[in-house]
């Protein structure tokens, strides 16, 4: 299959693209398109056989459901249920933006039953991100969108990265270049009374406990039990090449570890940040963002991880951050990433 690539880097861009894309997706292609987090790998959310292609071109397990984006609250009528005073609230104060909310499917729902996995509930979202939104306009179609990557490797921050995994296998993608957030929209169940955090992103739980009153951690992200809600959360990702190991402790820890592989014979890279570049001596080391500015890691997080691919190291070390605020969202992905494997 060739894959198409629409650039729209700047704010102003020819409306036809726009309207060619949503053509794609009426004709049940599966195009990829930016979001304010990571680039989604879309599909009409209501066509059978649009939402397998989806899950065909990632590799992705038929049991871990999409989330669907719409330009509108209204427009989640045709499937979800938005009515309780959580819901309201919830979508309210954080919509547009990124969050995904899980809201009931409605008896009605013209959804293919691929997007939801089977499940009784629906994950729904309103991206900011301009493209995106002028995109769901033009549709007016549901479209159910996973993060663009190959099931299991980093998520998409750039056209490049779809490209890397996805290339031949999907029908195009909008470069709008890269994404703003960097790590995937805060996944928030709203069907109870207090709103329960299944996927931290960078709505944080502060944030939602202003408006709401309270929240919830999904037991399943405080290591209490193994079997978390969110279904995706229970597989491999965001994984580069080589295996990752978070390292506890200080800068100092970190070159410990760094001199120990090495004695091994290992090429060593290190993730780390500005601040400590100029102190680490290893094969590669790769730095994302400011310590003290979570939001900066967060948006090179992907990116950097991505990079090590073409260090042809062995092992790659990172430090770990605090997970107060954003940190919890990228504490989240770096366990992720290295298969909760610590070093101390
Ligand atoms: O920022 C994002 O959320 C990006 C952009 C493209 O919107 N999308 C994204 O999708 O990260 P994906 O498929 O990579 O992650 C969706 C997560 C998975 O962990 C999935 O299990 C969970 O949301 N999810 C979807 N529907 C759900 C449901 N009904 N109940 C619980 N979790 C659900
Ligand atoms: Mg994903």
């Amino acid at each position: 299959m060739n894959t198409k690539i629409w650039t729209v880097q700047s704010t102003e861009y020819p409306q036809s693209i726009i309207n060619e894309v949503a053509t794609f997706f009426q004709e049940g292609k599966v195009v990829a398109f930016p979001t304010e987090t990571v680039y989604g790998l879309g599909a009409d959310a209501t066509n059978d056989e649009a939402v397998a292609r989806i899950f065909e071109a990632k590799g992705r397990p038929s049991d871990n459901p999409l989330i669907v984006h719409v330009s509108m609250p209204e427009q989640m009528d045709e499937f979800a249920d938005r009515g309780s005073p959580l819901a309201q609230q919830m979508i309210a104060a954080f919509a547009p933006g990124p969050i995904s909310f899980i809201l009931p499917v409605t008896e009605t729902s013209m959804l293919s039953t691929r997007v939801t996995a089977g499940l009784s509930t629906v994950a729904v979202r309103i991206p900011s991100h301009p493209v995106a939104r002028n995109l769901l306009e033009s549709t007016q179609l549901p479209i159910a969108a996973p993060s663009a990557n190959s099931s299991g490797k980093p998520s998409p921050t750039r056209a490049e990265h779809v490209l890397q995994d996805l290339q031949g296998r999907i029908a195009g993608v909008v470069d709008g270049g890269p994404t703003e957030e960097g790590i995937e929209s805060t996944v928030v169940d709203c069907t109870g009374e207090v709103p329960i955090i299944l996927r931290p992103g960078s709505i944080t739980a502060d944030q939602i406990r202003a408006v709401i009153g309270n929240v919830e951690l999904d037991a399943g992200l405080t290591g209490v039990t193994s079997a978390p809600k969110s279904p995706g959360m229970k597989y491999t990702h965001y994984a580069p090449d080589a295996p990752l190991y978070l390292v506890e402790g200080e800068i100092k820890t970190l070159q410990v570890w760094i001199d120990r592989f090495q004695g091994e014979g290992k090429r060593v890279g290190v993730l780390t940040t500005v601040d400590s570049k100029a102190d680490l001596i290893a094969d590669a080391v790769l730095t994302c963002g400011q310590r003290g500015d979570i939001a900066t890691v967060a948006k090179a997080l992907y990116d950097t991880l991505r990079q090590f691919n073409e260090q042809n190291v062995d092992v790659i070390l990172c430090e770990t951050f605090p997970e107060d605020g954003a940190g919890a969202a990228l504490m989240n992905r770096l366990r992720k990433a290295a298969g909760h494997s610590y070093l101390y």
